[in-house]
C-alpha cells in the first residue's frame, strides 16, 4: 500500500476513508494519532494488527463535541462536563462507563471507554466531516516512541496505512492526562499536561497510582544525569561519538555540548520526543538531564523514565 501524507486539502478524503473502515493517522495537539471508524470493529482491529498492539490495550475514542460525549458513554457523572468545559478541547481523556455502541475491541473487553476532544483543528474537522467517533491510539509501532511530526508517522506506518494528515508538529508534545472516573476515587492512569492541581477543584480527591517500571523503547541506552558534570562523565564513558547529552538551555550550555530541548518544561515536553527518536537513530548512549520533580514536569519525568534503560 502506498501511503500519502496530505493537508487540509486532503480531509474530505481522509473522512471518506475512515468511513470506509480504512485508518487515516492525523494530528492532535498532544501526538499524532491512527484512526478508525470507531463504529466499524473490523476497522478497529486494523489499528492493532498494523501497530503491533496488545489485545488487551483499550483505545481512546476522540470526538469533536461535548454533546457527543453521550454517543459513546452513559451514566455519566457530572463532573464529566464540568471537567471537559474546562479543559476540552484539550489533553484530557476521560474514562467512563462505555455505551453499548462502543464494541469490546475498542475497550479491550471492558466495560469503560476513555473519551477526549482533542485540540487541533484538523483533527476536529476530521471528525465532523466523518460524523463518526474516531477511535486512535498513538500513529507510533507499539512500545516505540509517540510520533510528534508527521514524517515520525511515515517511518511507523508507511505501507501499512493509505493517508497520514499532516498538521505540523504538535504543540503539547506528549499524549493526554487520562482520568478514570469510573472508580471509588477518581484516579491520574498516565499524568498529562493537565496535572492534578488543575483537576483538583474538580474532585474531592484523586488517586495517582505508583509509575510503571520502565519499559525500553529506545535501541540506545539511555540514563539520567544530575549535573552537567555527571553528563559529560557519561558521555566520556560512553566512547568518542557514540553518546549524545539531551536538556534544558542551561544544562546543555553548561555542558558545552549536547542538544537543547527547550528552556521550560513546556518546550522541554514539546520536543523530547522528537529529539530522542533523531538520538536514537545516530547514538548509542543517550544521556538526559534529569529535571526537577515540580507539578508541570510530572508528565514529562513519567515519559522519560519509561525508556531509562
Ligand atoms: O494524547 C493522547 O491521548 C493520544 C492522542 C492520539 O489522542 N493517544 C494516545 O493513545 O496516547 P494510546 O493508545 O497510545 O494510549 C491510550 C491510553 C493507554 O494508557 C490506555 O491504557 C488508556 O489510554 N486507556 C484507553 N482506554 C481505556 C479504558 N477504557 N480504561 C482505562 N484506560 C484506558
Ligand atoms: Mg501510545
Amino acid at each position: 500500500m502506498k501511503t500519502r501524507i496530505g493537508d487540509y486539502n486532503d480531509i474530505d478524503y481522509a473522512a471518506s476513508l475512515i468511513q470506509l473502515g480504512e485508518l487515516v493517522a492525523f494530528p492532535t495537539e498532544t501526538v499524532y494519532g491512527l484512526g478508525a471508524n470507531a463504529y466499524c470493529e473490523e476497522a478497529v482491529k486494523k489499528i492493532f494488527t498494523v501497530k503491533g498492539r496488545p489485545q488487551d490495550k483499550p483505545l481512546i475514542v476522540h470526538i469533536a463535541d461535548m454533546q457527543d460525549l453521550e454517543k459513546v458513554a452513559i451514566d455519566i457523572p457530572q463532573v464529566a462536563y464540568s471537567l471537559f468545559q474546562e479543559f476540552a478541547p484539550g489533553p484530557l481523556t476521560l474514562v467512563l462507563k462505555k455505551h453499548p455502541n462502543i464494541s469490546y475491541a475498542i475497550t479491550a473487553g471492558g466495560e469503560n471507554v476513555a473519551v477526549r476532544i482533542p485540540a487541533h483543528s484538523m483533527a476536529l474537522e476530521l471528525i465532523k466531516r466523518a460524523g463518526l467517533p474516531i477511535c486512535a491510539p498513538s500513529a507510533n509501532i507499539s512500545a516505540r516512541i509517540s510520533p510528534t511530526r508527521a514524517s515520525h508517522v511515515y517511518e511507523d506506518m508507511a505501507g501499512s496505512i493509505p493517508l497520514i494528515l499532516d498538521g505540523g508538529s504538535c504543540d503539547v508534545g506528549v499524549e493526554s492526562t487520562v482520568l478514570n472516573l469510573t472508580s471509588p476515587q477518581p484516579t491520574i492512569l498516565r499524568p498529562g499536561k493537565i496535572t492534578a492541581n488543575m483537576l483538583s477543584p474538580f474532585l474531592d480527591s484523586i488517586a495517582m497510582p505508583k509509575q510503571a517500571s520502565p519499559i525500553q523503547t529506545l535501541s540506545a541506552n539511555v540514563a539520567l544525569a544530575s549535573t552537567p558534570m555527571q553528563a559529560l562523565e557519561l558521555l566520556a564513558s560512553a566512547g568518542f561519538g557514540k553518546g549524545i547529552i539531551l536538556g534544558s538551555k542551561d544544562f546543555i550550555e553548561k555542558c558545552g555540548k549536547g542538544i537543547v530541548l527547550g528552556e521550560n518544561s513546556e518546550e522541554i515536553s514539546q520536543n523530547i520526543y522528537a529529539h530522542l527518536r533523531q538520538a536514537d537513530k545516530k547514538y548509542n548512549y543517550i544521556i538526559i538531564e534529569k529535571f526537577l520533580e515540580t507539578e508541570e514536569n510530572t508528565a514529562l519525568l513519567n515519559r522519560i523514565n519509561k525508556v531509562i534503560s
